[in-house]
C-alpha cells in the first residue's frame, strides 16, 4: 500500500543583492521560524531575467532602477515549505518599504536588512499563483512532489 502523503504549502523567497552577504544569518532565521528549505540556488540575474521576474511592474516609474538593482549582484532563491508558507513568509519579511518597516515592524527582516522602498533585501511570493510561477522561474526543472510529513509518512 502506498504511504499517505500530504501537500505542504510552498513559497519562493529571494535574498536580494543588497542582503546576500547576510544569507547565512537570514537562512538561520528561516529555519528557526519553522520553514523547510526545499531548494536553494545562488544566481546573478541578467537585466532581461529581472524584467521577466518583475514583469507586473513594467512601465512604473521605479521599474528601470529596480531592474538595475536586481541585476547588480547575485541573489539567493529559496523554495520554502511550511503550513501557510506564503502568508507566513510575507509576514516575516514585513512591509515593502524598509524605511516604514523600521518604524512599524522593527523585528521584521526588511527592517533589519533593507534600506528603503527599493533596496528591501527580500522577496516573497504574494499568492498561490505567483508562488508556483516564481518557483518555476528559478527552478524550472522542479517537480512538485507531495512531502510526506509526520505520522502520514509512516506506513
Ligand atoms: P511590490 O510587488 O509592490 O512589493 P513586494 O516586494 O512587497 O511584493 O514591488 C516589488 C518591488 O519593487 C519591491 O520589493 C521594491 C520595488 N519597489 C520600488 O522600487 N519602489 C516602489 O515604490 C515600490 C512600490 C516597489
Ligand atoms: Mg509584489
Amino acid at each position: 500500500m502506498s504511504k499517505p502523503q500530504i501537500y505542504v504549502e510552498r513559497t519562493l523567497a529571494v535574498i536580494k543583492p543588497d542582503a546576500v552577504h547576510h544569507a547565512d544569518e537570514i537562512e538561520d532565521v528561516i529555519t528557526r521560524s519553522g520553514f523547510s528549505v526545499l531548494q536553494k540556488r545562488k544566481v546573478q540575474l541578467t537585466p532581461e531575467q529581472s524584467s521577466e521576474f518583475y514583469a507586473e511592474h513594467f512601465g512604473k516609474m521605479f521599474f528601470p532602477s529596480l531592474i538595475t538593482y536586481m541585476s547588480s549582484g547575485p541573489v539567493v532563491a529559496l523554495v520554502l515549505a511550511k503550513d501557510q508558507a506564503i502568508s507566513s513568509w510575507r509576514e516575516l519579511i514585513g512591509p515593502t518599504n524598509s524605511l516604514i518597516a523600521k518604524q512599524t515592524h522593527p523585528d521584521c527582516l526588511r527592517a533589519k536588512y533593507g534600506t528603503d522602498d527599493q533596496q528591501n533585501a527580500l522577496h516573497g511570493s504574494d499568492s498561490f499563483t505567483t508562488a508556483e510561477k516564481e518557483i518555476r522561474f528559478f527552478f524550472p526543472d522542479s517537480i512538485v512532489e507531495p512531502i510526506p510529513i509526520g505520522e502520514a509518512a509512516k506506513s
